[in-house]
């Protein structure tokens, strides 16, 4: 489906680049005829993306992507070259030569107008007579009318094909109906059936403005209390945020992350332009990732129950490795932040808002509140407890200063909790090393190179040292400047050589090869690496794959440093010994 020559070449200039890339990407002046922001494509602090007004080109030199707007559109709303054609040609009111001959409208194109067809149906189902129900509804649950607009709820009527009968008629098939997740089909007859039915409607809009698919709560009890748009070609609620659409609009600086729709309502309605909430389940990386997009911090506003906490946990860890700083607030006296704000107002949230702690001190208090910290013995359960979870921080000055923070709380001196929590990161530093120990025996041998002259020190970091190269070799753009890891934190010189060779050639673009090493490398050590880059590959979870393997060689390289300086300190007490027994012999 090759388009005409002549029609790309207006397309691409109607659609200039800058403009477009605007829309996503905020772009601030650089030098000469480039802009620079913060690259869509992958996490980082400092600019990298460049658009180039001149060249109408964009170039990230971060993560190494580019090309001309259309790619930059395949890209960013993840369409296929055709699809992202037809997403310009829409944007500048042009008309493909392809779709006017046949109709054909990309499915995609196609699955997302009926989805806004549907929800403005149900929008206009709200004021019509037997919306009545649902208008009651809305009031009972406190939701301003302008709330109604601002997030385009909607009712869907007490019927089985009231939607479907309406899509019909606008010209859409059974089948679209169906793919787009909103009729069933019936069990006989080839009839189909409206999925939601007597449900208050929230439409889920994409960061785009889409409509990609719904939410429907039910109008009082009942089970299941919500119903989402099954997996469809634009629909995938774990990549998806309910209200992200606004919320990446918000000047607050940070997103609030609550668990249910009606919170996020709630919230805005107070003036907290900048509440999500994913669609029924616990937050999932890829959400993570749209939010790392727009802000750098988020509050966990999730219920205060059992599994509000569980999941509230889950989502720290998973915020945590993007480098998003977290904080938990803590709902007393509510189980939601909906129920909260109507019993206490929006200035009292504001203050809870202003007391969330850091997930550290979160921990802190739910340790404390399990104890209760009124008798001595609770307070050295409590101190136990969180001796070991202090124990664990990587960071020496974190570690005093929550040593500092456990001790006020148990009303102990802080010396105390110190020597405590080192003495047991030494001895967790002691197993790491048992571990590492068991691992290079045995049955890792088969692990050893094949090379003879060459033998891995330490066998677990060196498989996950091979494993980055793999990674750098085969998935380039992963590499941004935000992988923090350096040459040093290799245990195979060799290894960390190559790694910043490959590193080295990234930056400038191109792809890493062997050809251009075999200077400052020799045969052996080139094949070698050839026997490395053979290994096996985890492409399908390259990230994580990249996560793990970076945590595994700077803990390796931890557990290495502090087994020497344990070394030494055995020999200055062997020394010690010695010279105490001489002299008290003499
Ligand atoms: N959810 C779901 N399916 C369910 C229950 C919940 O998808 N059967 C999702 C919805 O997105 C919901 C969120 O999980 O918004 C949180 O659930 P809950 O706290 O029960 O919903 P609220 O929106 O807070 O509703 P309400 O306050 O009316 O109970
Ligand atoms: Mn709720």
């Amino acid at each position: 489906m090759a388009f005409p020559e002549s029609f790309l070449q207006e397309l691409t200039e109607r659609n200039e680049i800058t403009e477009v890339v605007s829309s996503y990407v905020k772009l601030t002046k650089k030098s000469g005829s480039n802009l620079f922001g913060l690259c869509p494509f992958h996490s980082e602090k400092t600019p990298s993306f460049s658009v180039a007004s001149d060249k109408q080109i964009y170039h990230c030199f971060g993560c190494g992507k580019g090309g001309t707007v259309i790619n930059f559109i395949m890209e960013i709303e993840n369409l296929s070259y055709p699809d992202a054609v037809r997403f310009l040609a829409r944007r500048v009111g042009m008309a493909v030569p392809e779709d006017e001959k046949d109709g054909n409208h990309s499915r995609r194109e196609k699955m997302l107008q009926i989805n806004r067809d549907a929800a403005r149906f149900f929008y206009e189902q709200l004021s019509a007579l037997n919306g009545e129900i649902a208008r009651q509804y809305i009031k009972k649950r406190e939701i301003a009318p302008a709330m109604v607009t601002r997030f385009g709820l909607g009712f869907a009527p007490d019927s089985w094909d009231s939607l479907a009968e309406a899509m019909l008629k606008k010209g859409y098939t059974k089948q679209e109906l169906l793919d787009a997740g909103l009729a069933r089909a019936s069990k006989k007859g080839g009839g189909i059936y409206d999925t939601f039915r007597n449900r208050l409607m929230f439409p889920v809009i994409d960061i785009r403005g889409s409509v990609v698919g719904f939410s429907g709560r039910m109008l009082g009890d009942g089970e299941p209390k919500y119903m989402n748009s099954p997996e469809t070609v634009v629909f995938n609620k774990s990549h998806n945020l309910f209200a992200m659409n606004l919320a990446k609009k918000s000047k607050m600086g940070y997103i609030i992350l609550s668990e249910g729709n009606i919170d996020v309502v709630a919230l805005h309605q107070a003036g907290f332009d900048c509440a999500v909430a994913s669609l029924g389940t616990s937050l999932t990386p890829e959400q993570a990732r749209l939010i790392s997009r727009y802000v750098k911090e988020v509050v966990i506003a999730y219920d205060g129950d059992t599994a509000g906490q569980k999941a509230s946990q889950r989502a720290i860890s998973i915020l945590q490795k993007l480098d998003i700083k977290v904080r938990v607030l803590r709902l007393s006296g509510a189980k939601d932040p909906d129920e909260y704000i109507k019993k206490f107002g929006a200035a009292a949230f504001e203050n809870l808002l202003a007391r969330s702690e850091n997930h550290i001190e979160y921990r802190f208090s739910d340790i404390a509140s399990k104890y209760g910290l009124n008798t001595e013995e609770s307070r050295v359960a409590f101190l136990k407890e969180v001796t070991g979870l202090v124990a664990g921080l990587p960071n020496a000055v974190e570690r005093e200063v929550y040593s500092r923070k456990a001790a006020d709380m148990a009303k102990v001196s802080a010396d105390a909790v110190l020597s405590e929590v080192e003495r047991v990161r030494k001895k967790l530093l002691g197993q790491a090393k048992r571990k590492q120990e068991s691992e290079n025996s045995s049955p890792l041998r088969s692990r050893q190179p094949r090379a003879r002259n060459m033998h891995y020190e330490n066998i677990k970091s060196a498989t996950a040292e091979k494993g980055i190269l793999r990674l750098l070799y085969y998935e380039p753009t992963l590499f941004s400047d935000a992988v923090e890891l350096a040459e040093e934190d290799f245990s195979v010189p060799l290894f960390g050589k190559m790694y910043r060779e490959f590193k080295e050639l990234t930056k400038y673009g191109s792809q890493p090869s062997l050809a251009p090493l075999a200077e400052s490398f020799t045969n052996d050590e080139i094949s070698i690496l050839t026997e490395v880059l053979n290994g096996p590959l985890e492409l399908s979870q390259s990230e994580k794959a990249l996560n793990d393997y970076i945590n595994i060689i700077k803990t390796e390289k931890l557990a290495r440093q502090q087994i020497s300086s344990a070394e030494e300190n055995k020999l200055l007490d062997i020394s010690n010994k010695l010279r105490e027994s001489k002299s008290y012999r003499g």
